[in-house]
């Protein structure tokens, strides 16, 4: 077993997720906003602080991925972000895409950038405690998109960084987002998902990327959110271990989905159902941003010094992911 593999089977193992907490400045200053805290830096690593000391983190969460900011910030008890991480048990990963641009020849879609200097700036993550990183590639659907021009150029640049990454002896999560915004039909969505993950993986191995050594971020198969034929929790669980079946190659050891705008506990049931349903030897778990932290940054922002109840509001998602990524969550353990 390589040294990458056991990296990547420790962060999910028993059930345990991923915390997205790399939201990058501008996003985060809209979600401290959203609740009316001011963005500072003290704010925002005074909310991850109280999330990253929490019992949930050491419980539930086997990795953290971080954003530029965060990964050089001590905490306000004084300590290094990955050093506490590691104190609690999880895996500090970082963020190292600098975000979505437009795409030219396809103004309408867009193409993540962040592959210049980034062999130095992973080196020097990896020297901070990362041991994991992120790379999003986004995707939106429509009649004409995605367009096979952004489906081969996202899928090279998303193996162009996993290369670098295990280059470095980090696991590369690889995330190729396919939005769920506007009115398109759960099939389009399975059909443009399937097609997004072959070529990200027909990329990969190009790259000659160790696929025992890889976390696949993914969306779940949805219908777009303006449509009118939304299907059901169970259809969406089957359709997406359907996808991921027919697209994953079987050396990859675990996937994390993404949350994407789906609710707190819309996102819990359909990974429960995920697991229900999982017939595959992928490891099915999450990586959650907006899905663990919404109703914890809620909370937070009535008083900021509440770290108690914040953390006990974070506690209880993280908890109700960790049992839907083993498929053992239900509405009564929820509302309990
Ligand atoms: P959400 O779960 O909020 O979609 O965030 C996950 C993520 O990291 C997106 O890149």
């Amino acid at each position: 077993m390589s040294e990458l593999n056991k990296v990547a089977l420790k962060i999910l193992e028993n059930g345990k997720g991923i915390l997205a907490a790399d939201e990058s400045t501008g996003t985060m200053t809209k979600r401290l906003e959203s609740v009316k805290v001011k963005s500072t830096a003290e704010n925002r690593i005074k909310f991850r602080e109280t999330l990253f000391t929490a019992k949930g983190m050491s419980e539930c969460i086997g990795g953290v991925i971080l954003y530029d900011e965060t990964i050089k910030q001590k905490t306000n008890a004084g300590k290094e972000v990955p050093k506490l991480l590691s104190e609690m048990g999880s895996i500090a990963g970082i963020k190292v895409d600098t975000g979505a641009k437009q795409l030219a020849g396809s103004p309408n879609e867009k193409i993540t950038e962040g592959l210049d200097g980034l062999r130095d700036r992973l080196k020097e993550y990896s020297n901070l405690g990362a041991q994991f990183t992120k790379w999003r590639g986004v995707y939106n659907i429509s009649k004409e998109y995605p367009s096979r021009l952004s489906i081969h150029s996202n899928a090279h640049a998303l193996a162009r960084y996993a290369a670098l990454v295990q280059e470095c002896d980090m696991v590369p999560i690889v995330e190729p987002e396919v939005l769920m915004d506007g009115d398109h039909s759960a099939d389009d969505c399975f059909k443009k998902t399937s097609e997004v993950i072959k070529k990200c993986f027909e990329e990969l191995l190009l790259h000659k990327v160790d696929l025992t050594g890889v976390i696949l971020k993914p969306n779940m198969i949805l219908a777009g959110s303006e449509s009118n034929n939304q299907i059901s929790n169970e259809e969406t669980a089957k359709l997406t271990v359907k996808c991921l079946k027919e697209s994953v190659p079987s050396e990859v050891p675990g996937i994390a989905f993404l949350s994407g705008g789906q609710s707190e506990v819309q996102a819990t049931e359909n990974l429960n159902l995920i697991n229900k349903f999982n017939d595959t030897n992928f490891i099915m778990s999450y990586s959650y941003g907006r899905a663990l932290q919404q109703s914890a940054l809620k909370h937070w922002a009535k008083d900021i010094s509440d770290v108690e109840g914040t953390q006990a509001v974070f506690d209880h998602r993280a908890k109700m992911c960790t049992l839907a990524a083993q498929g053992k969550w239900s509405k009564d353990i929820e509302n309990n």
